[in-house]
């Protein structure tokens, strides 16, 4: 195991999660992963600090790179390049002092085969590179890069992308659920938190939350207000039997448990489903857990509603998932639009005759929200899209496409801090 200074642990960790999302296309929470097998060292804090550097890294590539390349030809290696990153990175942190980012450069650059002859290198242009951006030569915009921003600029307005590119230079806001609606100003008073015009309350920064009164005793959970949204949308659903597919690690079926309804969790990752029994268990709360992929899963009985809180693209989570830009292959689509319609074909199987399909996904592309209704609609004539009502909900009018979807943008809220992007359909049979 390599021994490694306090100091360089946390850069040495942002370097591999730079090397692991560049060469290697894993996620970051992969890398993670594979980091706790080899090196038991890390504390929740150098983690932290690793995600937060490499995430500022991710959406900020272009203009660092612009950074970097004043002083270089384009063509360096890659494991060059990411310590220049990282230094651009840090000296726009601004939490280590000039010479300690230098410094760490240089050891970081003699740790590594492929980097350990150019230290000097490393050493002349860090300090030249830390010198431009304390005089501030280089502001940096933070950009969407790549195939993901191409995708995107088919379907939304330069302003839009913009607007969401401001959203992600922003520190993403811990919302939270509360368990008993009753007790939200209880809860908004004690977390010194603001209530967002739906009921989900969003806490101050810089909060750890496993340390804050009611997490560990069970009377909150941390859920974004986006998809806080959808279980609203059903109303009371209380004493109802409720399939929660695609349910780890359990936001959505926590709302539904706190709402009443008697409901089973299914979900084919086992690693997901522990988290999502740890989450029930802090809560105090019961479900039918059932570890299946929807595929295999077979059963005689009807159910109320069906939740399908499917696979996505995840792309209305960017804030939270900045290296996935530079992950996004759309090969990758053509698999998840085809288990997102395999599943809504399924759940009508499996739902009684007056009962209620929710479907959504925390994606921004319509192919996964709204297509997806569209094309279930047009083969199963039976089915009408039920009009989602904002007024009654608080939501804002704009939230609510033309069809009665639920269309949710990251710049939504934008002085609030922003949202994830959602999209949400109420399906029904008709009479
Ligand atoms: C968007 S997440 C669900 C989030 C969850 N509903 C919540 O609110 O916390 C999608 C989930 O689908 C599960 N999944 C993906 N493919 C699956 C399959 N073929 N069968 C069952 N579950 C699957 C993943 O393990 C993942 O937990």
């Amino acid at each position: 195991m390599l021994k490694l200074s306090d100091s360089l642990k946390t850069r040495y960790l942002c370097l591999q999660i730079l090397f692991g999302v560049f060469k290697k296309k894993q996620t970051i929470s992969q890398i993670l992963e594979n980091q706790f097998l080899g090196q038991t060292s890390y504390q929740e804090g150098d983690l932290a600090r690793a995600e937060r550097v490499s995430n500022f890294i991710f959406g900020h590539l272009t203009g660092i790179d612009e950074c970097i390349n004043l002083y270089l030809k384009k063509n360096i290696k890659l494991e060059v390049r990411n310590i220049f990153r990282l230094v651009v990175a840090e000296a726009f942190i601004d939490e280590s002092p000039d010479y300690a980012i230098v410094n760490s450069a240089v050891q970081l650059s003699k740790i590594n085969p492929v980097t350990k002859y150019v230290s000097g290198l490393i050493n002349a242009v860090s300090r030249k590179i830390v010198q431009n951006v304390r005089n501030q030569n280089h502001p940096l915009k933070p950009t969407l890069n790549g195939t993901l921003r191409t995708y995107l600029s088919q379907i939304y307005s330069d302003s839009v992308i913009g607007r969401m590119e401001e959203i992600m230079s922003m520190r993403e806001p811990i919302d939270i659920t509360v368990k008993y609606k009753d007790e939200t100003n209880f809860w908004k008073e004690s977390l010194n938190a603001f209530e967002l015009p739906t009921g989900a309350l969003r806490l101050g920064r810089n909060k750890k939350l496993s340390t804050l009164y009611g997490f560990n005793e069970g009377k909150w959970w941390v859920q974004g207000i986006s998809s806080s949204i959808p279980v609203k949308l059903l109303g009371n659903i209380a004493g109802l039997e409720v399939l929660d597919l695609f349910s780890a690690p359990g936001g959505k079926a926590m709302q539904l448990i706190s709402a009443g309804a008697k409901v089973t969790c299914l979900d084919g990752s086992l690693k997901r489903l522990e988290v999502l029994k740890e989450n029930l268990a802090r809560m105090n709360m019961k479900a039918n857990v059932i570890w299946s992929d929807i595929h295999e899963f077979k059963t005689n009985k009807k159910y109320n509603i069906i939740l399908i809180d499917a696979p996505c693209s995840s792309s209305g989570t960017l804030r939270k998932n900045m290296d996935m830009p530079h992950l996004f292959p759309v090969k990758r689509m053509a698999d998840l639009l085809k288990i997102q319609s395999e599943s809504l074909k399924l759940a009508k199987s499996w739902i009684q005759k007056d009962g209620i399909i929710l479907y959504c996904t925390c994606s921004l592309f319509p192919a996964e929200g709204e297509e997806q209704i569209s094309q279930f609609l047009k083969m199963n004539p039976g089915w009408i899209q039920k009009v989602i009502c904002a007024k009654s909900l608080n939501l804002e009018s704009k939230w609510v496409d033309k069809k009665g979807g639920l269309r949710l943008r990251p710049d939504y809220l934008f002085e609030l801090g922003g949202m994830d992007g959602f999209y949400a359909a109420i399906l029904v049979k008709k009479n």
